[in-house]
């Protein structure tokens, strides 16, 4: 079945650096977003900021591990038009040594990252497949493939988003809709400022051929592709927005 003629996208963590630039930048090619995060504030400032540029937008507060609220919002949508986009960004980190890493961040991390996913997945999903076309666009990271040492529970997140945004490409093809993931290097975004001091900006920079952090914008415009009918026949990837970190060995003084 073909697109909708008005395209409806759900953002999670809307609020946030990577989902707030991927809401300006679906509501420029013509979406009406529904930005939700945690704080309805920020949604409702981001939905009125993209108002006043000419786009349709609204917010709505949600937090993504209360299956109840999820489930709800949804309903809500159902009654304003289908939501035939997700993009799920919502996620958290906590940096630690893995034999001290605390089971209650663990549990709270694995609780956002990758349950709250799926029940935004799984929401979005049902009512895609019923409409007979639908695109799942799930915010990963390059640390669901590599280790990289003191991301813990965050690693092991994304890498079962990864595997949950193939499952759902397999079984969801054969009804018109899409699953597919963006796995970013280092973002310029609030979350990595938590993250990376000065000397883990550098030894990153060092190693990635592009030289630089991932700006929010190129993450967005590679959700509008794969969120576009134009990328209907492409399903299940795990697209790497990564400046040809994974692509590459060490690098040597360049
Ligand atoms: N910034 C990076 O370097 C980087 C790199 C690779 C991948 N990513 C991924 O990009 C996505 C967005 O990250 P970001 O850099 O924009 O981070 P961010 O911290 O700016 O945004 C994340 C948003 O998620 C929201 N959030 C947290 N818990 C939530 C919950 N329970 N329910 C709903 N919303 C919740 C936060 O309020 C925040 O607005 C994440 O999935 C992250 O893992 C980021």
């Amino acid at each position: 079945m073909a697109a909708p003629s008005e395209r409806r996208a759900l953002i999670t963590g809307g609020a946030g650096g990577v989902g707030a630039a991927v809401a300006r930048g679906l509501a420029r090619t013509g979406y009406h977003v529904v930005i939700t995060d945690l704080d309805p504030d920020a949604c409702a400032a981001l939905a009125a900021e993209i108002a006043q540029d000419g786009g349709s937008a609204e917010g709505a507060a949600l937090n993504v591990t209360d299956r109840a609220a999820v489930d709800a919002l949804f309903s809500e949508q159902d009654a304003k038009g289908s939501i035939d986009t997700l993009v799920t960004s919502a996620a958290i980190v906590k940096p630690a040594p893995i034999l001290d890493f605390d089971p209650d961040d663990w549990a709270r991390i694995l609780d956002v990252n990758l349950t709250g996913t799926f029940h935004c997945c799984q929401a979005a999903g049902r009512r895609m497949v019923q409409a007979g076309f639908g695109r799942i666009i799930t915010i990963s990271s390059v640390n669901g493939q590599i280790a990289n040492s003191y991301r813990g529970a965050y690693s092991c997140t994304k890498g079962g988003v990864d595997m949950l945004t193939r499952l759902l490409a397999a079984e969801l093809g054969a009804s018109g809709v899409t699953a597919n993931a963006v796995a970013p290097t280092p973002v310029d975004t609030p979350m990595i400022l938590q993250v990376h001091g000065a000397q883990d900006r550098k030894r990153w920079t060092d190693q990635i051929p592009a030289a630089r952090y991932a700006q929010p914008e190129e993450v967005a415009a590679a959700v509008a592709f794969l969120a576009s009918e134009e990328a209907a026949y492409v399903n299940g990837h795990i697209l790497n927005l990564d400046g040809g970190f994974m692509a590459s060995g060490i690098l040597l003084d360049r």
